[in-house]
C-alpha cells in the first residue's frame, strides 16, 4: 500500500531542497556578475584616471576634482562600489568556507593552482583595500591631513600619496605594488570563471580563448596600475618639492639617511 504521508513529506524536503540549490545559484550569479560589471569596470576606470600621475602633479590633482565635480558621485560610489564591494567579499569568504580545502593536495594541477591563487589574491586585495580606503578616505574624514594633502572637494592629492611612497619606512609602495598585483590576477582571472559560470565559454577550446584573452587583459591592466605607481616617483618625491612631507626622522627627512645627500631647498 503506499504510504502518502511519507511521499508527501519526502516530496517536501525535495522542494525545500531544490528551492534552497536556486537561491544558492542565484546568489552565485550575482556574486560572479558584481565581481566584473560595476567593479571589475570601476577598476578599469579608476587605473585609467590614475594614469594621470604620469602627467604630473596637476594632471592627477585635475583628473581628482573632475571625478568628484558633481555631489551625486558619492551616491553613485555608494551604490555601484561600495555595495558590490561588501557583497562579492562576504558571499566570497562563504563559498570559500564551504567548498573542499584539500582538493589541490589530492589533484595538484594547473586548474586548481588558479583556483587557490583566486582565494590567495582575495585576502591580499582585502587587506590592501583596507589600506587604501584608510589612507583615502579614513584619514580625510577624520581631518587629519594638511591642507595640501586635500584638495577642495575633500580628496586626498598627488602630493599626499608621492610623500607616502617616497617614505619608504611606512612601506606605501610595496603595498601598493603588491596590492595592484593582486586585483589584477583575482580581475583577470575572474574574468575566465565569469565566462563559464555565464555559459559563454562552454568548449574546451573556448575557455582556452578565453585564458588568452583574460592574460592580455591582466597584462595592460598591471601595466596601467604600475605606471600609476610610477608617476608618483617621477614627478614626486625629494627634490620636486614634496620633501617637506616627509614624516620627519624617515629616511628621506633632510637628517635621515637617504635624505642628507638629496638638495633641500
Ligand atoms: C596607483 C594606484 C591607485 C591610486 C593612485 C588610487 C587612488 C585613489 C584615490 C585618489 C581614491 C579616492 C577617491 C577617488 O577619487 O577615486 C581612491 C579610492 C578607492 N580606490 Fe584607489 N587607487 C589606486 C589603486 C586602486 C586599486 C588597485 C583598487 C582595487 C580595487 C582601488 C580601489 C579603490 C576603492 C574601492 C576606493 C574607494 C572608493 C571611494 O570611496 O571613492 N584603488 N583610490
Amino acid at each position: 500500500m503506499l504510504n502518502f504521508a511519507a511521499m508527501s513529506t519526502e516530496t517536501a524536503t525535495a522542494t525545500s531542497a531544490s528551492a534552497s540549490s536556486h537561491k544558492a545559484w542565484v546568489a552565485k550569479r550575482i556574486h560572479s556578475f558584481v565581481g566584473i560589471v560595476p567593479l571589475g569596470i570601476y577598476v578599469i576606470l579608476h587605473l585609467s584616471r590614475n594614469m594621470s600621475t604620469l602627467g604630473g602633479e596637476k594632471a592627477f590633482n585635475d583628473a581628482i576634482l573632475d571625478t568628484w565635480k558633481s555631489p551625486s558621485h558619492y551616491l553613485w560610489t555608494a551604490l555601484l562600489v561600495y555595495l558590490p564591494l561588501i557583497y562579492h567579499s562576504v558571499y566570497g569568504v562563504v563559498l570559500t568556507m564551504r567548498a573542499e580545502k584539500t582538493n589541490f593536495f589530492k589533484y595538484p594541477n594547473f586548474e586548481n593552482l588558479r583556483y587557490v591563487f583566486q582565494r590567495l589574491s582575495a585576502v591580499g586585495m582585502l587587506g590592501f583595500l583596507f589600506a587604501h580606503i584608510f589612507l583615502t578616505r579614513v584619514h580625510v574624514s577624520m581631518g587629519w591631513l594638511a591642507s595640501q594633502e586635500v584638495n577642495p572637494s575633500g580628496q586626498v592629492t598627488f602630493a599626499y600619496f608621492a610623500t607616502h611612497m617616497w617614505d619608504f619606512t611606512k612601506g606605501t609602495a610595496i603595498v601598493y605594488v603588491l596590492g595592484i598585483l593582486a586585483t589584477v590576477y583575482h580581475l583577470a582571472n575572474g574574468v575566465t570563471t565569469f565566462c563559464i559560470s555565464w555559459g559563454i565559454t562552454t568548449g574546451a577550446k573556448a575557455q582556452q580563448r578565453a585564458n588568452v584573452v583574460a592574460l592580455v587583459f591582466g597584462l595592460l591592466l598591471l601595466t596601467m596600475g604600475y605606471l600609476a605607481v610610477a608617476g608618483f616617483f617621477i614627478h614626486g618625491g625629494p627634490g620636486t618639492g614634496f620633501h617637506e612631507f616627509v614624516t620627519p626622522g624617515g629616511p628621506m627627512a633632510p637628517d635621515g639617511f637617504i635624505g642628507k645627500f638629496l638638495p633641500h631647498h
